[in-house]
């Protein structure tokens, strides 16, 4: 059986159907059974924990064979505890592989907020023993959508502190085909780069945003400071030092990278940041 963590969110529950779709066994690990009654297929059944709940977590994993585990997110602390109690589960629960989304930044030279609890989950798994797949995924162009261009449709004016830097978003949707096919395919010790096919600078991605959707929209680099403080009113913690620091790591050039690796793995292209602007268009809002 594979469970998927994580499974009543965006790329959790993406991955969920389409393993259910292919008629793989697969069970889902929620915190929350109202929501997944709304977003887990029917036939798909539950194993209950928050990844705080060390036994809950480990009761979960009983039996399992596959994990897929889709990382957490908020607090930093908070985040590498639940990593940590997800992957120390596993191996008493002896999971034959683990495949584990992570992110493009896990430089140790890095001031990205989340670079050390990603390095902290990659250097644990390789310490489990556990076979493991990791796909180090690029930004996805939901949270550019969310938290970059629909903040800078009031104004018109993009202000981010990532300099020259350039992306290669991918979207959620794709990321769950990557994890799907990764988990399916099952070659532990691989590591993927899971990118978009272009890498766009910032203007680029606020004039393909203008064009798309006819809202002008341009960008205006600004310092980390100026948009610490701009965040800081609209954001809780930990999230604005966690978006500046991340404009920082695309400013120095950390995000840039296209790989051919979600070809790889699928057989197919990434949707282009323009396509996926376009989708979400048309579905109306987009998260
Ligand atoms: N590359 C990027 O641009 C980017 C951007 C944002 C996030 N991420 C990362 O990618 C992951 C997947 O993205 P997403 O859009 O699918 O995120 P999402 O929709 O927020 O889903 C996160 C999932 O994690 C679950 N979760 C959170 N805390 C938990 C806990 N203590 N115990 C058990 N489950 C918990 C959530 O459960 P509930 O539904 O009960 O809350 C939800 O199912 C995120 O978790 C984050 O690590 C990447």
């Amino acid at each position: 059986m594979i469970l998927v963590t994580g499974a009543t969110g965006h790329v959790g529950r993406a991955v969920v159907s389409l393993l259910s779709t292919r008629g793989e066994d697969v069970a889902a690990m929620v915190r929350n059974v109202a929501a997944a009654a709304r977003l887990v297929p029917r036939e798909v059944p539950l194993r209950v924990a928050d990844y705080e709940d060390v036994p809950a977590v480990t009761a979960a994993l009983a039996g399992i064979d596959s994990l897929v585990f889709i990382a957490s997110d908020g607090e930093a602390g908070a985040v590498m505890r639940h990593h940590t109690n997800v992957i120390e589960a596993a191996r008493k629960q002896r999971v034959r592989h683990i495949t584990f989304t992570s992110i493009v930044d896990v430089d140790v030279g890095s001031s990205f907020y989340f670079a050390p609890v990603y390095q902290d989950a990659e250097r644990r798994l390789a310490d489990s023993g556990i076979p493991a797949t990791v796909l180090r995924c690029g930004i996805y162009s939901d949270f550019i959508l969310q938290y970059w261009l629909e903040s800078g449709v009031d104004s018109g004016v993009l202000a981010l502190p990532a300099g020259d830097g350039r992306v290669a978003p991918i979207s959620r949707d794709d990321v769950a085909v990557a994890v799907t096919e990764a988990a399916v395919g099952r070659k532990p010790g691989s590591h993927y780069l899971v990118t978009g096919s272009q890498a766009l600078g910032v203007a680029e991605i606020a004039a393909s945003y203008s064009d798309a959707t006819g809202t002008p929209l341009r960008y205006r680099p600004c310092s980390q400071d100026d948009y610490l403080m701009w965040t800081g009113k609209r954001l809780t913690a930990p999230w604005p030092r966690a978006f500046t620091t991340l404009c920082g790591s695309i400013a120095e050039g950390r995000y840039g990278r296209v790989s051919t690796d979600f070809a790889s793995l699928t057989g197919r292209d990434p949707e282009t940041f323009r396509e996926f602007l376009v989708r979400s268009w048309r579905v109306g809002r987009p998260v």
